[in-house]
């Protein structure tokens, strides 16, 4: 059952960030494979296993039928790290108790680990932030354990046996939420599971992978489709080593919606590196077909197609019998969804979006497809470029949708509207490029919004409990649908806009940081219908102008799970102050929502 060789084996019970596991020991060298639920010792065994974890579920190990380990794999003597569900599933299995708690806990939290010499927790700061997710918990630990974590609301956070190498914790330290998580998991695989760490060698790939493009395309034609982003342009640039000028095509399209300036500075940088560009201005084609078209799916798909028309065309034009794709490691690290999903028909869990920016075009064009880095995570292809010598710019560069500002501006798309978009995104960058945050951008918006979904008592109460008596709490829902994530599927809901204030204050400017975390996840746990909460930064609403803007920053490693970005008062208020000072703005709010519940891109 297991194909490979991992060093690590990832025991899924369904959770949603199994594949986090994945990136995680991929981005250190560790071979790792997830594996469904009902593997048994003896496959293990079977095997050179250095460590094993027990993911989370959507179950309570109490309720019959719910996925179980192999009980023998706990003496095995392969240290086990469960996390969630795996963490109750350790207590459950060997003794001890789990029971439904008196209130979940969901969202944020602070941790505070009780012993700070155990190899789990080495360079760890004994107080964090952590991100918890459960209504079940531990209510008696094993005979032969010792409690090891705990939390406000959970007495037992973790949990360690005294005989044997086995952990269990009960926050997620998967998802970039919990401050020390990846440390943790480090810690797991170099302290306890022995494992080594493999260097990634950026020489020896470009040696190897340079070649391999030589083989392949010989004496042929290539085209690459480069948007100015890291990935595009490091395969470019790759493939510009071993291929004559006149046998690789970049072509860059402008779409019409990009940002400010950026397909002049785009070609620009290809023309210094010395590569074979062809500049698609492609602006009124594009335009015509958006024109008037307001849902995210369709905006996408007229984006797509005309992209892959126009690039069929070039493609023609120039005879190409391959195509260079930057398909990079997370556009590819999906596999089968474990057995553990089937149990109670959740087909989806884990999975909540995947990107093939120009899936389907090799096959319809006749062209042989040729991915020379889709063995990469991003902080590699960051390696690599540099390595090449791509500018700062470009090895730096935030990360971009395909469709970019087609899906920053919502509702329908028209010149003014970009125009003042491109504007307010980049007021936004200039700001926050210093701090670099992982993705940031402005998100334009009709200054619209409905009254007719009734929670706005349900979102003051919530509210009340965060600020003090006699504050103003004023909710406005944007009329605006955006995406978000809902249990294991992506959902349409709407965006909350709060104002605070209390004697002319703004109490955004005043919450602590993991009361805005917990006042986000609150009220997106909550209520269904919203998805993303957005600060009113501005001190009042102008409702006699037509949009507002709404600020994107957040914090992420793998773009699966994210946290805005906790900037400081001067930083928001010079945000304001700016976005403010385009006549069209009626507002400026800044998005305080984690991933899950909204996604990053708000359609
Ligand atoms: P979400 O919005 O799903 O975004 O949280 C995760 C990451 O993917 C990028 N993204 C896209 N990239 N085409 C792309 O090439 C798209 O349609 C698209 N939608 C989202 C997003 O910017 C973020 O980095």
């Amino acid at each position: 059952m297991i194909n490979n060789n991992p060093e690590i084996i990832i025991i899924d019970f369904g959770g949603q960030y199994v594949f986090n596991f994945k990136r995680f020991f991929f981005e250190l060298g560790i071979s790792s494979e997830i594996v469904p639920y009902n593997i048994t010792s003896e496959e293990i065994m079977a095997k050179n296993i250095k460590g094993i974890i027990l993911s989370g579920g959507p179950y309570s190990v109490y309720d019959p039928g719910t996925p179980k380990l192999d009980k023998k794999i706990y003496d095995l003597g392969i240290p086990i790290l469960g996390i969630c569900y795996g963490n109750q599933l350790i207590a459950e299995q060997l003794g001890g108790k789990v029971e439904k708690g008196q209130q979940g806990e969901y969202g944020f939290t602070y941790l505070e680990i009780s012993n700070l010499k155990d190899p789990l927790f080495t360079n760890i700061k004994q107080k964090s932030i952590c991100w918890m997710s459960h209504s079940d918990l531990i209510s008696e630990i094993p005979p032969d354990f010792e409690i090891i974590a705990k939390t406000p609301q959970t007495e037992i956070a973790g949990i360690k046996s005294l005989s044997r190498p086995i952990y269990g914790l009960q926050w997620h330290i998967e998802v970039t939420h919990s401050e020390e998580g990846e440390k943790i998991l480090n810690n797991f695989v170099f302290n306890i599971a022995k494992c080594k760490k493999k260097e990634w060698n950026v020489d020896s790939f470009i040696k190897k992978s340079s070649t391999e493009i030589k083989n392949i395309i010989k004496d042929g034609t290539a085209i690459c489709a480069v948007s100015g982003g890291v990935d595009s342009s490091t395969v470019a640039m790759l493939s510009s080593k071993v291929l004559k000028y006149d046998q690789l095509y970049c072509v860059h399209i402008n779409n019409g919606v990009m940002r400010k300036n950026e397909s002049e500075q785009v070609i620009k940088w290809y023309k210094n590196l010395g590569l074979n560009i062809r500049y698609i201005d492609a602006t009124n084609e594009f335009l015509k077909k958006l024109d008037g078209i307001t849902g995210s799916d369709e905006k996408r798909k007229i984006i797509g197609k005309t992209f892959i028309d126009i690039f069929e065309r070039e493609a023609k034009k120039v005879n190409a019998q391959f195509l260079i794709q930057a398909t990079i490691m997370p556009d590819i690290i999906e596999s089968t969804r474990g057995e553990a999903n089937k149990i109670k028909g959740k087909k989806h869990g884990g999975i909540i979006k995947i990107h093939h920016n120009v899936g389907g075009l090799p096959e319809k064009m006749g062209l042989r497809l040729v991915e020379p880095i889709k063995n990469l995570f991003k902080y590699q292809v960051r390696i690599l470029a540099r390595k090449l010598g791509l500018p700062k710019e470009i090895s730096e560069r935030q990360p971009q949708p395909g469709p970019a500002g087609a899906v920053r501006i919502l509702g329908p798309i028209n010149t003014e509207k970009i125009k003042i978009w491109q504007e307010s995104n980049h007021i936004v960058e200039k700001i926050l490029k210093p701090l670099h945050p992982s993705q940031y951008f402005a998100i334009l918006l009709p200054n619209k919004y409905i009254n007719n979904l009734n929670i706005n008592n349900e979102i003051k109460n919530i509210v009340s409990n965060f600020v003090e008596p006699e504050s103003l709490i004023e909710p406005f829902i944007f009329s605006s649908q955006t995406i978000g994530v809902k249990g294991d599927e992506r959902a349409y809901r709407y965006t909350l806009g709060l104002k605070m204030m209390k004697n002319g204050v703004n109490l955004w400017f005043t919450l602590n940081s993991i009361d805005i975390l917990n006042l986000q996840g609150i009220i997106t746990g909550r209520i269904n219908q919203i998805v993303r909460i957005a600060a009113l930064l501005s001190d009042n609403l102008d409702y006699n102008k037509p949009y507002v803007i709404l600020i994107r920053s957040v914090e992420t490693k793998d773009f699966m799970t994210a946290t805005p970005t906790l900037l400081k008062k001067e930083i928001l208020m010079k945000l304001k102050n700016e976005l403010n000072k385009i006549p069209s703005i009626g507002a400026v709010f800044y998005d305080y929502t984690t991933k899950p519940s909204a996604t990053i891109e708000y359609i």
